[in-house]
């Protein structure tokens, strides 16, 4: 088997699966509670279903562009953004976020370039970046509110940085970059003549006051900026792979060229479905907004209730990253573990969200090593699972009321 290994490229041998997935295999031999996964549990809405249903009936079965999805989402961005996008030429449909991705870093990154990237942060920007041949440089983001210290990222640039990677509403911790943090990323770009990538699929899942600015809004950043975002997690619906990218008319053409030449074009149905779901009310995207909230405080309490410490209360996206209680003297993936295994509940632990290149910061403080002290709770689970997931969590409570894994 390890000689057989050597025939694999070094990339392959480079991308290793991702924890999160074992984690889930173990969840599902134990039957465990799955607060891992970043899908929702619960019925994606009726009206884009039927619309999916009614385009397979109608005979969208085969490879397909929908343009009306590329209309929409200039529009939407104008709405929301004022950013003015060419539908014809600015916009690439892809397989989902994650194909647009990668299909934006091959079609800028050569070898050796660097790519900037905050820490924490999703798991997939590395693979691709690695892929394409660059070297991603990791910015920690500081605890306990994953404050962006401008000193950091400015150092973190070289005469090699090609681009910045920026996800906010922010997948693990529920941040949302501030218009003073988005403005120093964006003028560092400028300066340094960088281009950025952002992932936006959360953009409609933000609370309280907090709202979604994108990084191409800011004075010279639409020319230099690849947004990419999805169908996945505005509309529940992660399994039909319909995403895209924006950028300038130069990058998004090399992006459609990439995207034909790996998949051809995204699942034809879905992409008719997606003219519903883009096209639905703004009621729609309200009670997304106020159902999440109201999982999210729910999910809070509850952690917080049970002696994790919660520093940091999600502002978007569908996570809760929480801190293992102090007294606790278990790793992450240690309390992952017996947390699959005594209460039936699996959730992420922290350190698959963390990189190597943080570690010289970690000694800088104070030695206390917070990268393997986090947990990452997904919330975008029905009120039947959270509810569940609380009674088993409650099962094992001490006399004080905390968690209390052997
Ligand atoms: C930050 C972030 N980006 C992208 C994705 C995947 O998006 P898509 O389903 O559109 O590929 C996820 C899924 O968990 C995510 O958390």
């Amino acid at each position: 088997m390890e000689e057989k290994r050597e025939l694999l490229s070094s990339v392959a041998k480079s991308i290793t699966a991702s924890p999160i997935q074992e984690l889930s295999h173990l969840a599902q031999r134990c039957n465990a509670i799955n607060l891992a996964e970043g899908f929702p549990d619960f019925p994606a809405p009726s009206h884009i279903k039927d619309a999916a249903i009614s385009a397979i009936n109608s005979d969208f079965n085969q490879y397909r562009h929908v343009q009306g999805i590329c209309d929409y989402v200039a529009i939407v961005m104008n709405q929301m953004h004022g950013l003015d996008v060419n539908p014809l030429t600015d916009v690439a449909i892809c397989c989902g976020q994650t194909e647009a991705f990668a299909a934006a870093t091959f079609a800028i990154i050569d070898k050796g370039d660097e790519v900037v990237l905050f820490d924490p942060c999703y798991e997939t920007y590395e693979g691709c970046i690695k892929m394409a041949g660059g070297v991603p440089v990791y910015v920690p983001l500081d605890p306990p509110h994953w404050t962006l210290d401008p000193n950091k990222f400015i150092k973190s640039f070289s005469r090699r940085t090609k681009a910045v990677i920026l996800n906010s509403p922010h997948n693990p911790t529920g941040k949302v970059f501030t218009k003073d943090e988005l403005e120093i990323i964006a003028g560092e770009c400028r300066t340094r003549n960088c281009l950025a990538i952002t992932d936006e699929v959360y953009e409609h899942i933000t609370f309280n006051s907090e709202k979604h600015i994108s990084l191409a809004s800011f004075p010279g950043m639409r020319e230099r900026t690849i947004i990419t975002s999805s169908l996945s997690k505005t509309f529940s619906v992660t399994g039909w792979r319909v995403g895209w990218a924006i950028a300038p008319a130069f990058i998004a053409s090399a992006i459609r060229n990439i995207h034909v030449k790996v998949t051809d074009s995204a699942p034809a149905p879905f992409q008719e479905a997606a003219l519903t779901a883009l096209r639905s009310p703004p009621e729609y995207f309200e009670s997304l907004r106020s159902d999440y909230e109201s999982r999210r405080d729910y999910i809070v309490n509850l952690l917080a209730r049970i002696g994790f410490k919660i520093h940091f209360k999600p502002q978007g996206a569908f996570f809760l990253f929480a801190e293992i209680p102090e007294n606790c003297p278990l790793s992450d993936v240690e309390y992952v573990r017996k947390l699959i295994q005594q209460a039936g509940v699996v959730a992420v632990p922290g350190c698959g969200f963390f990189h190597a290149d943080s570690s010289v910061e970690k000694l800088s403080q104070d030695s206390y090593n917070y990268q393997d002290r986090y947990i990452r709770f997904a919330f975008c689970k029905s009120d039947h699972t959270l509810a569940s997931a609380a009674k088993r969590l409650g099962e094992l409570l001490d006399a004080a009321g905390c968690l209390n894994l052997k």
